[in-house]
């Protein structure tokens, strides 16, 4: 695993902060590129559940190093409690590291996103109200000069950015949203405190990522959402404001984009979307809320349930297309364990049209009919197996199904949650 990147291949809780701690173990640094604490990423280890918003889920291997790359967006309140709920349950976060050019969630972006999505009523977004969108907006906007991660230690630069933002956010609020201004001296006695602490584990990123490069180190790259999350690749404009796609650890990192040697593509065995937008395989009714409840397909985040569907091989393969995925890892295999038969979309149908890959305007996929072919299901417990080969001839079918469709060899097949349920093909 010399450089690998870890992708979503729908539209996220696909399960890559179990892979990325399985595949941590084997590496020297492990990236987070993009995103913020509108992830959530959960590890099980020994029977205890780690629930992760903006710490790489490598934490827990003490040996290896971990960065939140310049391309997150990170909140310095929820980093604090974070770093101090690691430490109280012994993981010192020593080897957390985060890059100064990282920009900053701050408490106006959430109150501005709150505003908004409220504003838009039935027509929201249905995000994760994290302030995500509005810090992205404000990177891109570049002036007023928003406040980035290195910023955080510096309480007069900090207090002066402030005082920039609200000077141009307060007339929105007021006069928009027809809310009370915000008060530059509370925002800065907010965040403060938590300021201080976090900023303890700012470094230069870009540098750290072009020694490791330079060492030959086995670097890993985290993605947070997916690929049709992803703000150019996805179903615009139901994604996320940053490009979880594997081309954003090159982004986000200052990674050249020939230093990639793998692209494991998560795949959940079945298809899941929190907040609005198109999802071709929904499941309707009883059947749906089965895989919801069986799954536990509710946000780690912002606890809302997925809404579910089939797995639709059009999204795998555009997403393996899209990420140039190398390899699949496929997860949460063992929530079908109990169904008759499954049925798998392998094709769209549009106008009388048939596509193996997804149309990228939002008014045809819409449109698009899933075409399904029924497969058997295997109607056992697949927890306990560690080889494929001692796969139930049906769920072994599935798999290759999967990997047909993707068009990708599988690498890894998750049958539990926990860091043993895991079969590792060589
Ligand atoms: P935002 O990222 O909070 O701006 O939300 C934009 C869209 O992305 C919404 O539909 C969210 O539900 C979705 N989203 C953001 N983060 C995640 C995630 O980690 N998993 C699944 N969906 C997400």
């Amino acid at each position: 695993m010399p450089v690998t990147v870890v992708v979503g291949g729908q539209w996220g809780d696909e399960g890559k902060g179990k892979i990325t701690d399985i595949l941590a173990a084997d590496a020297d640094l492990v990236i987070r590129y993009q995103g913020g604490s509108n992830a959530g990423h959960t590890v099980v280890v020994a029977n205890e559940e780690f629930k992760l918003h903006l710490i790489p889920s490598g934490i827990l291997h003490k040996d290896c190093t971990c960065l939140m790359g310049g391309g997150t967006v990170i909140d310095p309140l929820v980093l604090a409690e974070e770093i101090e709920n690691l430490q109280a349950r012994g993981h010192s976060c020593e080897n957390l590291r985060v890059s100064y050019t990282a920009h900053v969630v701050m408490p106006y972006h959430k109150h501005i996103e709150k505003l908004a999505e409220e504003a838009r009523g039935r027509d929201s977004i249905g995000t994760t109200l994290r302030g995500i969108g509005p810090a992205y907006a404000d990177k891109a906007r570049r002036l007023p000069r928003p406040v980035r991660f290195r910023d955080l230690g510096n309480a007069q630069q900090l207090r002066k950015l402030i005082a920039d933002q609200l000077s141009e956010k307060n007339i929105i609020i007021q006069h928009k949203y027809g809310q009370p201004p915000l008060s530059a001296e509370q925002v800065f006695e907010e965040i403060w405190p938590a300021a201080q602490k976090v900023s303890a584990y700012a470094i230069d990123g870009q540098r750290l990522v072009q020694d490791a490069l330079r060492r030959e180190q086995r670097i890993l790259f985290e993605g947070a959402q997916g690929t049709f999350l992803d703000i150019d690749c996805g179903t615009y404009p139901f994604v996320t404001s940053s490009h979880p796609v594997a081309a954003g650890a090159c982004l986000g990192t200052g990674l050249g984009p020939t230093a990639i040697d793998e692209v494991i593509m998560v795949c959940k065995a079945y298809t899941t979307r929190v907040g609005a937008g198109v999802l071709p395989t929904e499941i309707a009714g009883e059947q749906g809320q089965f895989l919801c409840a069986r799954g536990q397909e509710y946000g780690t985040t912002t606890g809302r349930p997925r809404r579910c569907g089939w797995l639709d091989g059009v999204v795998a393969r555009t997403a393996a297309m899209l990420n140039g995925a190398t390899y699949l890892a496929i997860t949460k295999l063992d929530v079908l364990d109990e169904l008759a038969t499954i049925p798998v979309c392998v094709g769209y149908e549009i106008d009388g049209i048939m596509l193996d890959t997804m149309p990228s305007w939002p008014d045809d996929l819409e449109k698009v009919k899933p075409i399904y072919e029924e497969l058997p299901g295997w109607q056992q417990p697949l927890g306990q197996i560690k080889a494929r080969d001692d796969l139930p001839t049906a769920a072994q079918a599935y798999v290759e199904k999967m990997e047909e469709l993707a068009a990708v060899p599988v690498k890894l097949i998750s049958v539990g949650p926990s860091r043993e349920q895991t079969i590792i093909i060589q």
